[in-house]
C-alpha cells in the first residue's frame, strides 16, 4: 500500500515530557498565577536578552499595547510601522488612539526601509516599530540614528526573532522596548503568551501595572503586608500570563538555543537545495547578524507562479503559507486609510511591499523537521515550478 505523507505545517512547537512534567508540577502548586514562576520567567528572559527587566504578558499583541501605552503614544501621534508584518504591530498603535503610518520595505528582506521611515517623519511622529521579519534583525543602528535624530522613540517587534542577535547582541536591547511572542509557531511557547524586555525602569513599572488593570500593587504584595488596600492609578487590562504558563516558558527556554541552532541548520540546507532554481529567491542575510529563523520565506518571481505553486504545495500535504498581506492591503485598514489617502495613493505608499506581496511564500521551518523533510520540501517545490512555468 502507498503510504501517505503526513501534512508538514509551516510552524509547530515541540512539547517534551519535561515541559510537562513542569506544568504539572505548577498544577499542583499553590499558585496558579501571579505567583512565583511569573518572577522566574521574567528573569530568566532577561538575562538570555541581557536586559534588566522583562514582563510578561498574555500575548506578544498584549505586549505591544502595553509597551505603546507606557510610551504615553496617544490620540494623535502617530506610529511608523513596516507595510509587511502581522496586523497586531499596527492594531496596538490603534489600541491607544494613536495612527500607523505604513512605511515600506527591502523587497530582498522584507525589513522595514529607513529611508523611507525618514521620509515618513513629521512633527506628529511619536515612534517607530521595527520587525525583524522572519527572525532576521533590522537595520538597527541607522534606525537608531533616525530616531535620535528626531527624538522619537524605536520600539523592536522581535515577535519573530527572540534569540536572534545584531552586532554580537540579542534582541531586546535594542530601542527603548522590545517585545516577544510565546505563540506555538514561535521559538518558545506558553501556548499564548508574551513579553516585553526593556533597559527603562519607567517602562518596566508601566507594563506591570498596564497588565494587573492599573493597580499599583498586585495580589501577592499584598499579602506579603498584610494589607488589603490597592489603588488603581491608570486605566489597565488583565493582560497576566499565568504561572502555569510561565511554568512552560522556562522549560522550553532551557532549550532555546539549541533550537535555533537547528532552525538555522535547516535554513542552511533550504539554501543550499534552493541553488540553481532560477524562479525563486530565498530572502537576502545580511551581515552582523545571527538570524534566528522563525520562517524561512522565499520569492517566488515569475508573475502568477507563487499561487498556483502554493496550492500544488497544500494539495501534496506542504503547509506552505504567505506572511503577510500588506497591513493596508486589509479590508479594515483600507477603509480606515480613506481619512489619510485617496484610492490611488493608498495603492502607491508602499511600492516594494505591493511587488511582493504577490511573490512571498513560506516554507516549513520548525525544529522537529529533518534533512529528508527539507528535501522533500524543495522536491515538491520544484514539481510545482516545471508544472507551472
Ligand atoms: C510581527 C508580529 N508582531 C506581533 C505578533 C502578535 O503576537 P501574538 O500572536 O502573541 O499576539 C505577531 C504574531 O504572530 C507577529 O508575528
Amino acid at each position: 500500500m502507498k503510504q501517505v505523507k503526513p501534512f508538514i505545517p509551516y510552524g509547530h512547537q515541540i512539547i517534551e515530557d519535561e515541559d510537562i512534567d513542569a506544568v504539572v508540577k505548577c498544577l499542583r502548586s499553590e499558585w496558579l498565577t501571579t505567583g512565583p514562576l511569573v518572577k522566574e520567567f521574567e528573569g530568566a528572559l532577561a538575562s538570555f536578552c541581557g536586559v534588566r527587566y522583562a514582563v510578561t504578558l498574555s500575548s506578544g499583541t498584549a505586549s505591544l499595547h502595553a509597551l505603546i501605552n507606557a510610551m504615553s503614544i496617544e490620540r494623535g501621534d502617530k506610529v511608523i510601522v513596516p507595510a509587511i508584518t502581522f496586523v497586531a504591530t499596527a492594531n496596538a498603535v490603534l489600541f491607544q488612539g494613536a495612527t500607523p503610518i505604513i512605511a515600506d520595505i527591502d523587497p530582498n528582506t522584507l525589513l522595514i526601509d529607513p529611508k523611507d521611515v525618514e521620509r515618513k517623519i513629521t512633527d506628529r511622529t511619536k515612534a517607530v516599530i521595527a520587525v525583524d521579519y522572519a527572525g532576521q534583525p533590522c537595520d538597527y543602528d541607522e534606525l537608531l540614528t533616525i530616531c535620535n535624530k528626531y527624538n522619537i522613540y524605536l520600539i523592536s517587534d522581535a515577535c519573530h526573532a527572540l534569540g536572534a542577535q545584531y552586532r554580537g547582541n540579542y534582541m531586546g536591547t535594542f530601542g527603548k522596548g522590545a517585545v516577544f511572542s510565546f505563540h506555538p509557531v514561535k521559538h518558545i511557547t506558553t501556548c499564548e503568551g508574551g513579553a516585553i524586555a526593556t533597559n527603562d525602569k519607567d517602562i518596566y513599572e508601566r507594563s506591570i501595572m498596564f497588565r494587573n488593570h492599573g493597580i499599583d500593587i498586585d495580589f501577592r504584595q499584598r499579602q506579603k503586608r498584610e494589607a488589603y488596600d490597592y489603588n488603581m492609578v491608570m486605566l489597565g487590562w488583565n493582560y497576566r500570563l499565568s504561572d502555569v504558563q510561565c511554568a512552560l516558558g522556562l522549560s522550553q527556554l532551557r532549550r532555546l538555543r539549541k533550537w535555533i541552532e537547528k532552525r538555522r541548520y535547516l535554513a542552511a540546507l533550504y539554501r543550499e537545495l534552493l541553488k540553481g532554481i532560477d524562479e525563486v529567491a530565498p530572502l537576502v542575510e545580511l551581515p552582523y547578524r545571527v538570524n534566528s529563523f522563525h520562517l524561512f520565506v522565499i520569492r517566488v518571481l515569475p508573475h502568477g507562479l507563487r499561487d498556483k505553486v502554493f496550492q500544488f504545495m497544500r494539495r501534496r500535504g506542504i503547509g506552505v503559507n504567505v506572511h503577510y498581506k500588506p497591513i493596508h492591503h486589509h479590508k479594515f485598514y483600507q477603509e480606515y486609510y480613506k481619512q489619510y489617502y485617496s484610492n490611488g495613493q493608498l495603492h502607491d505608499i508602499a511600492p516594494n511591499a505591493q511587488m511582493v506581496s504577490s511573490q512571498i511564500l513560506t516554507l516549513p521551518l520548525y525544529p522537529a523537521l529533518n534533512d529528508k523533510d527539507i528535501k522533500y520540501v524543495v522536491e515538491v517545490l520544484k514539481d510545482a515550478i516545471k508544472l507551472y512555468l
